[in-house]
């Protein structure tokens, strides 16, 4: 585990989250025993591959990763919750009985709405007090929005000793990002979050949200993200537009095909498609197309992590990154270039864009001995283009949220 998430650190939590907020009369903080205070390690995810699919109905291959937001708290007997972000160095305050959009402190809305999601289900919750620290990037492709989301989410239901079904938290958190934040996003981020699992991929079928773990053990690869820096707030892309567009290609095939079983783009077979090619909009044509491939490119890369086919996954990661840059239009010069020069080097065997794209990271599988060079190679090319140093980050699968005890 991380340094900054050892029992030090754990103690130095507890001292901020008394200095800061609960006991300024030092005399009262006798009566904070330790076992009122809740951790909670609560991890980002990478995509295998598998993008843009959850919204559409198909499937995806995540893993939840060893990079994570972790939340101290305890219940305050007040009717607001507050908290100390380390990240921002923020303070931020809100009364239960007034949770309103925040315009000005945007990631305060995550939480806001996994609290009014909780009281909007009528669940007995009351005030709160927490700290949150995390040493996932943030904006980076790596869900850090759902790692907060469902990090909250678990120190609600830990606190306030709730009984509540994983998939419902994760319908919580779906909702809360949705109806509150304002991002029309898939379950993709939200279901590895909850149902992560240490060694394990999740193969995930959007259909009846399943999740079957698949050994992931790459033995001399690994998997390495490259953080662009290239920052972006999905609300502010194209994101509700692609997911819009998407909407239009069923209703059309629908109506051209006469069959009103197709209810989701998964529903649609990739020859029917082509069938009409000529009579629907060019884009929404590709973008239909890329959600169709980008399916069966999942159900082979299962295959092929069942076989220990690597290389398999490295061609088929290179295939999702061309067709997100060219049918579904979400990579950016940044991306395209990392994912280039990537692939030029030995020992790379594929890369894509991860995540929504129009900025945050890509993917790559390496051979473990390579990482030194791959480093040197592109953060040297990337600089002197970019004038900027990406991030590399490598990851492996981790359990998804759960409380910690020190
Ligand atoms: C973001 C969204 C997910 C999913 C991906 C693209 O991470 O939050 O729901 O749509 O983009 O696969």
């Amino acid at each position: 585990m991380e340094k900054i998430f050892n029992s030090e650190s754990a103690e130095k939590q507890k001292n901020l989250l008394i200095s800061k907020f609960l006991y300024k009369d030092n005399k009262k903080e006798g009566i904070l025993k330790r076992n009122e205070i809740v951790n909670i390690l609560s991890p980002g995810r990478a995509n295998l591959i598998g993008e843009y699919t959850d919204y559409n109905i198909g499937f995806s291959l995540p893993i939840a990763i060893d990079k994570y937001k972790f939340l101290t708290g305890i219940k305050n007997d007040s009717d607001f919750v507050e908290i100390y972000d380390c990240n921002y160095k923020e303070y931020y305050k809100f009364f239960l009985n007034n949770i309103t959009y925040d315009s000005k402190i945007k990631w305060a809305n995550y939480i806001k709405g996994v609290v009014k999601e909780y009281l909007i289900h009528n669940h007995k919750i009351g005030g709160f007090s927490f700290i949150l620290d995390s040493n996932l990037s943030i904006g980076a492709g790596l869900s850090s929005s759902a790692a907060i989301e469902v990090g909250v989410a678990k120190l609600i239901e830990r606190l306030f000793k709730l009984n509540i079904k994983p998939l419902d938290t994760v319908k919580y958190c779906h909702s809360a990002e949705n109806n509150f934040v304002g991002v029309k996003c898939g379950y993709l981020d939200q279901i590895s979050v909850v149902f992560g699992k240490k060694d394990y991929a999740i193969f995930l079928n959007f259909k009846d949200l399943s999740c079957d773990y698949i050994k992931f053990n790459l033995k001399d690869y690994l998997v390495l993200i490259i953080d662009s820096k290239e920052k972006r707030n999905l609300f502010n892309t194209e994101y509700n537009k692609r997911r819009e567009e998407c909407n239009e290609v069923v209703e059309l095939i629908k109506n051209l095909s006469g069959n009103n079983d197709i209810k989701n783009l998964s529903d649609i077979d990739i020859n029917l498609l082509k069938q009409f090619k000529n009579k629907i909009p060019e884009n929404l044509y590709r973008r239909a197309r890329h959600v169709l491939t980008e399916n069966i490119r999942v159900l082979e890369a299962k295959e092929a992590l069942l076989n220990g086919n690597f290389q398999e996954i490295g061609i088929l990661l290179s295939e999702s990154h061309k067709s997100l840059r060219d049918d579904y239009e979400v990579s950016t010069e940044r991306l395209n270039y990392l994912v280039n020069e990537v692939n030029k080097i030995d020992g790379v065997l594929g890369a894509r864009l991860m995540g929504a794209g129009f900025g945050g990271n890509i993917i790559c599988i390496i051979k473990k001995v390579e990482l030194e060079k791959v480093k040197e190679i592109i953060e040297e090319k990337y600089l002197s283009k970019f004038n900027d140093r990406p991030d590399f980050i490598c990851c492996k699968p981790s359990d998804g949220a759960k409380e910690i005890n020190f």
